[in-house]
């Protein structure tokens, strides 16, 4: 089915809760109905010139005005099992599938790779195209392939997790095949061996409290820890991480550290060039934790996180992060760049 509504406040469809006018949102919950609107009705809104995107759970854009076009999202649920053997199982995820929900689903069956990725406020989805990561995981390291509708074609579409140019909240799907693809389906590997992964932070500790090393042990931990440092959503208005952790050249850190012993820096797989530093780190020792600038604020327990303090518009959190950004480039000299879409 295709429901269409139109000029509609986008405020419910995020998680900032910031409002904005949308001329029309198109949900659609199967893609066989998705390619029948778009040959029919739907094409004027995705043809070439007119504007369009997709939303997935709207857990990683700010809107800040209002949208003259198009907005996509799923609400296409399921998953089911392609394909297992001894080793692993491939398990196909509709792309409207609440992540996190996909996590459970694997840890309640004993499955390993996604439990450390557990409470992302995602979308299968935007999962692939956010390359979504935490506590040392990231999405990348279990998606098989991600199936499309190509937009030129409407023809379906599979593409491996091998060519999908993923990095750091990086994908194709922010570059080349940015607005020449709707992702239905992603595909992740799950293994049916243990394979834990600790070492980030205060996760070890974390699940030696219970001593329960198995994929739902390390959920419940990482559910803990984010619990403890992060707003949820439903109560605050919040995108998650606002900012990405900047990836520099090896000696810029160094230089930093040297002058900065207590900044966290972080190896960055295959780059042995770069180092990865800690924009939360920063922002928190600018003294911006707990602040607030009109009625947008950093939260009080995670300086990389913006909030809305209630009824904020997009302008006002777009006003707090440019004064972070240029505080954090005239005391750092590092320039850091939003990880959250603005829109
Ligand atoms: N830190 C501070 N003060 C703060 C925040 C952080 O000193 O206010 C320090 C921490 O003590 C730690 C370091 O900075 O030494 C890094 O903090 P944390 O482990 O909380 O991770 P992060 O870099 O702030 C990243 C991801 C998160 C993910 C965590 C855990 C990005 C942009 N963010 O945050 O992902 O949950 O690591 O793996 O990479 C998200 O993308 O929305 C998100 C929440």
């Amino acid at each position: 089915m295709v429901r269409i509504k139109e000029n509609i406040d986008i405020a419910p469809y995020t998680s900032f809760g910031t409002h904005a006018r949308v001329e029309r949102l198109v949900e659609w919950d199967n893609k066989h109905d998705l390619v029948e609107f778009l040959r029919s009705e739907g094409a004027a809104y995705i043809a070439p010139g007119s504007r369009w995107t997709i939303l997935g759970e709207g857990c990683n854009t700010l809107f800040t005005k209002d949208f003259a076009g198009t907005i996509l999202r799923s609400t296409a649920k399921g998953i089911e099992i392609l394909e297992e053997n001894e080793d692993y199982l491939i398990i196909r995820a509709s792309a409207g599938e609440v992540w996190d929900d996909v996590v459970a689903w694997c840890c309640e069956r004993g499955l390993w790779g996604a439990e450390n990725l557990s409470a992302i406020p995602s979308s299968v989805g935007a999962s692939a195209v956010q390359n979504i990561g935490a506590y040392g995981v990231e999405a990348k390291d279990i998606i098989d392939k991600v199936e499309y509708i190509d937009i030129a074609t409407l023809q379906e579409g599979v593409i491996k997790g091998s060519e999908c140019k993923f990095g750091y909240r990086e994908s194709i799907f922010k570059h080349e095949l940015s607005e020449r693809v709707i992702i239905t389906a992603v595909c992740y590997r799950l293994s049916k061996h243990a394979s834990p992964h600790l070492d980030y932070g205060t996760l070890r500790p974390e699940v030696e409290k219970s001593g329960d090393v198995s994929p739902m042990g390390i959920r419940r931990a990482v559910v803990a820890i984010r619990d403890s440092k992060l707003p949820d959503p439903k109560k605050i208005g919040n995108a998650g991480s606002f900012f990405k952790n900047p990836i520099l050249p090896r000696e810029q850190v160094e230089a930093l550290k040297a002058q900065y012993p207590a900044m966290p820096i972080y190896e960055v797989a295959g780059r042995p060039e770069c180092l990865k530093i800690a924009t939360g780190w920063m922002i928190d020792s600018l003294g911006w934790k707990g602040q607030q600038m009109g009625r947008a604020g950093v939260h009080k327990n995670q300086a990389l996180v913006l909030i809305n303090c209630g009824d904020a518009t997009g302008s006002e959190v777009m006003a707090l992060a440019e004064r972070i950004c240029e505080q954090v480039s005239e005391h750092f000299g590092v320039e850091i760049s939003p990880e959250v879409n603005i829109l």
